[in-house]
């Protein structure tokens, strides 16, 4: 099964919760929240306000992807405001096992992710308490970015990984998704598309965008 996870990024920030309810009547069942803190990447955008806002305006999944340093701070300010699943970087965490544990004692989904370039052995010691692993195909930080197709190998090294320890943790990627990556990625075996600027754009509805994207993988 794959899962199109549409990241409100590339959504028009002063329509934001017809953005998520657009996303759940196009019946995808999580969207990505990404939080950005000038920092860890060089822009800076949504804070917890953000997440608790859309809360009660849709049942889907929210997935906030902290694009922060040192994001054990936050975890519980992002549980408490409603999020169903925390990702952090491994590069962002001063201890990246403790920052999963307590994202799984806050009752969430604990999901870890990785940068271009870091290696993929920098989050093999976690994948056993993580519930959620996230390559990211883009340095993050913005919309819009040029796909990285040097990950696709890290994707498909990270599905032999899961599949030898008969692990059904989902593979998401993020960054530079479309009609014409997403077939690549689930071919190297991601199984969760987190796609921006490929759903939310002037040239058609989340809907239609959606659908598109899920029939290039069937294509
Ligand atoms: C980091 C963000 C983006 C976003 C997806 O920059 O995480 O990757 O979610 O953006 P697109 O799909 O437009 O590359």
């Amino acid at each position: 099964m794959i899962i199109i996870e549409p990241s409100i990024l590339s959504a028009d920030f002063a329509r934001l919760g017809e953005a998520a309810k657009e996303a759940e009547v196009a019946g995808v069942r999580a969207i990505q929240i990404d939080v950005m803190d000038g920092r860890f990447v060089p822009n800076i955008n949504f804070g917890p306000g953000v997440v608790s806002a859309l809360r009660p305006l849709v049942k889907i999944t929210l997935d906030v992807h902290l694009m922060i340093v040192e994001p054990e701070r936050y975890l519980g300010v992002f549980a408490e405001a409603g999020a169903d699943r925390i990702i952090v970087h491994q590069e962002a965490c001063v201890n990246v096992h403790r920052a999963l544990e307590t994202i799984r004692e806050l009752g969430i989904e604990a999901g870890v992710t990785i940068n271009p370039g870091t290696p993929l052995n920098a989050i093999e010691e976690v994948l056993d308490i993580a519930d959620f692993i996230q390559i990211m195909t883009v340095n993050p930080g913005f919309g819009g970015q040029k796909f990285i197709h040097s990950q696709l190998d890290k994707i498909r090294r990270l599905r032999r990984i899961l599949n030898e320890r008969s692990s059904h943790i989902p593979i998401a990627v993020d960054g530079g998704v479309d009609t014409t990556t997403a077939p690549l990625v689930v071919n190297a075996g991601a199984t969760v598309l987190v796609a921006g600027s490929s759903v939310y754009n002037s040239s058609g509805t989340v809907a239609e965008n959606v659908n598109a994207l899920i029939k290039s993988i069937h294509l």
